[in-house]
């Protein structure tokens, strides 16, 4: 169901304080009309966190002096994949900041080696802006799916969010540069970030019905300590629950994953995010060692957890909610 503006702005005045049954059943009905119970596993891999940009709300920005950085070997990454292919996961994210230590060939040459390894896999980019060109490189070296959030679909929002060298133009310009290649592609946003409106928000929907992406990552906005936004208010469970539903209702068909971000401000984040229209999860494959330094807010679960452990808790909590886990590649219907 395409929206307008102001019907989503609408939406999200009426469900501001409270989510309705109305709306959230909806929204599952929907969900389950296009994806059943499913419930589809991505093992993320956050395979380093340098960064060399700065924005404002991300705890891994390159001025945060109080990060230990890491980089995790080529062969780290592999055995990543590897715990993960043993638990039954079909799909790799590789995840990590804009980090020049690892050149675009590299990254491709890890791409394409897991691939070799795991052919059946799909393997998900999740490493920021570039060049239509290098995203090209690394679709062919077989890349299938790349995330990057939009954050924002409001230019004024955004540089408020953002040093002055990030600019929403270039980040939707990377957006569709994706599409065109032929990439499945993750947009996104923060709910509740510094400064953000309602009308924001209804922005950021209309911006997603434009792209069409095929996945969208939603999170509440959670400060971090050594960041400007830290005396910020994080973002609610109920927005991100309505910002889920009206998200699922405007693009049926698209994987909704219920993030960790959701899971940190609330024990049942999750869950709820599942009884909203969300059907993907990602559990963290990072060896745990390098969990702690891959902080982007303060109170990230699932820190001291392995792979194994997290796949048994998440298979708990989705049955709980009357789903399954779907530990095939999952990939778009869209495609
Ligand atoms: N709170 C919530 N989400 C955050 N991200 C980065 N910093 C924060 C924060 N403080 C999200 C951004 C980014 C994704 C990888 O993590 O949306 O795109
Ligand atoms: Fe990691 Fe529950 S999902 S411990």
């Amino acid at each position: 169901m395409k929206f307008t503006k102001s019907e989503a702005l609408e939406i999200i005045k009426q469900n501001k304080e409270v989510l309705s049954e109305e709306l959230r059943e909806k929204s599952l009905a929907v969900c389950r009309e296009n994806f059943g119970n499913s419930v589809y596993v991505r093992g993320l891999i956050e395979f380093t966190n340098y960064c060399r940009n700065n924005c404002k709300y991300c705890g891994i920005r390159a001025g945060n002096r109080n990060v230990h950085r890491y980089r995790l070997t080529r062969e780290e990454i592999l055995d990543c994949c590897r715990v993960g292919a043993g638990l039954g996961f079909k799909t790799y994210v590789l995840q990590g900041g804009e980090d020049p230590g690892f050149s675009d060939n590299e990254l491709c040459s890890i791409v394409s080696e897991i691939k070799t390894e795991f052919p059946e896999s799909a393997v998900t980019l999740s490493v920021g802006e570039r060049s239509k060109d290098v995203y090209r490189e690394f679709f062919k070296a077989g890349a299938d799916r790349f995330l990057l959030r939009h954050e924002t679909s409001v230019e004024e929002h955004y540089s408020l969010l953002h040093p002055s060298d990030l600019s929403l133009k270039n980040r939707k310009r990377c957006l569709y540069d994706l599409k065109d290649i032929g990439f499945q592609v993750g947009a996104g946003f923060m709910v509740g970030s510094p400064f953000q409106k309602d009308e924001y928000l209804a922005e950021d929907i209309m911006f997603l019905q434009e792209l069409e992406p095929h996945m969208v990552g939603i999170g509440p906005f959670i400060p971090h300590k050594d960041t400007e936004f830290k005396d910020f208010p994080q973002g609610t469970l109920n927005m991100t629950l309505v910002m889920l539903c009206i998200t699922r209702l405007a693009l049926p068909k698209v994987l909704l994953p219920s993030t960790t971000a959701l899971g940190t401000i609330s024990p049942t984040g999750r869950e709820d995010g599942l009884r909203c229209g969300a059907n993907v999860v990602m559990p963290n494959l990072s060896p745990i060692g390098v969990r702690r330094d891959y902080s982007l807010y303060d109170g990230k679960i699932c820190m001291g957890d392995e792979a194994a452990e997290c796949i048994k808790c998440l298979g708990a909590r989705v049955e709980t909610v009357g789903c399954r886990l779907d530990f095939s590649r999952g990939d778009s219907p869209l495609i």
